[in-house]
């Protein structure tokens, strides 16, 4: 599949992305500096943003992984969440960074928060890279968000629509006719 015949138009740019992950890597070593944080990537989506991001930081942090239901073939959330794949560790009394993709209706983050602070971390915020708040439903305390983007489908950059479309080095707004609602 030739993948950029599907898309509409470039939404984040490469270049905008690298400066954007660099600006959240500063804002994170200042915050977080002389801290044992750990990384927690939410799979698939954030593997590309997590690997550039934890780069971007220069102290050492750790990094593990949540696998959650998404949405499958589809572009609208089933509003139903499953965890997958748990944290490999225990996270009590340690400073925890959620890194995200996308936060859309909320209903993922405000689930997996909530989940992990019956497990008593030292803290836990969220970092996403996108943020569609006009579709927000769930309340999410958000600390740090690399863009905030119109209700459009997008992918790219880890984003996928039915799994295609991640190894995209940009943002890009997907052609309507090539989804099914
Ligand atoms: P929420 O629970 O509605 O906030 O959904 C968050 C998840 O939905 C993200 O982690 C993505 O996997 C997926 N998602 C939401 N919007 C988009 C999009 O525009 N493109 C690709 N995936 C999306
Ligand atoms: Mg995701």
């Amino acid at each position: 599949m030739e993948m950029n015949n599907n898309i509409d138009a470039i939404l984040i740019s490469e270049e905008d992305i690298k400066n954007k992950v660099n600006e959240l890597g500063k804002r994170i070593n200042e915050d977080y500096k002389g801290k044992d944080l750990l990384l927690v990537g939410v799979l698939k989506g954030s593997m590309v943003f997590m690997s550039d991001l934890m780069r971007a930081i220069n102290m050492n942090v750790k990094i593990d992984f949540m696998c959650v239901s998404s949405y499958g073939a589809s572009t609208k959330s089933s509003g139903q969440v499953r965890i997958l794949m748990d944290l490999r560790s225990p996270i009590e009394n340690i400073d925890v960074l959620i890194i995200e993709d996308i936060l859309d209706s909320g209903v993922t983050l405000s689930y997996l928060t909530e989940v992990l602070n019956t497990r008593n971390p030292k803290s836990i915020e969220i970092c996403t890279l996108l943020d569609k708040p006009s579709r927000r439903k769930a309340n999410v305390n958000l600390k740090y968000r690399g863009f905030s983007i119109p209700d459009e489908f997008v992918v790219g950059y880890g984003l996928d629509y039915n799994e295609d479309y991640r190894n995209l080095p940009y943002i890009g707004v997907l052609k309507t006719e090539v989804y099914t609602i």
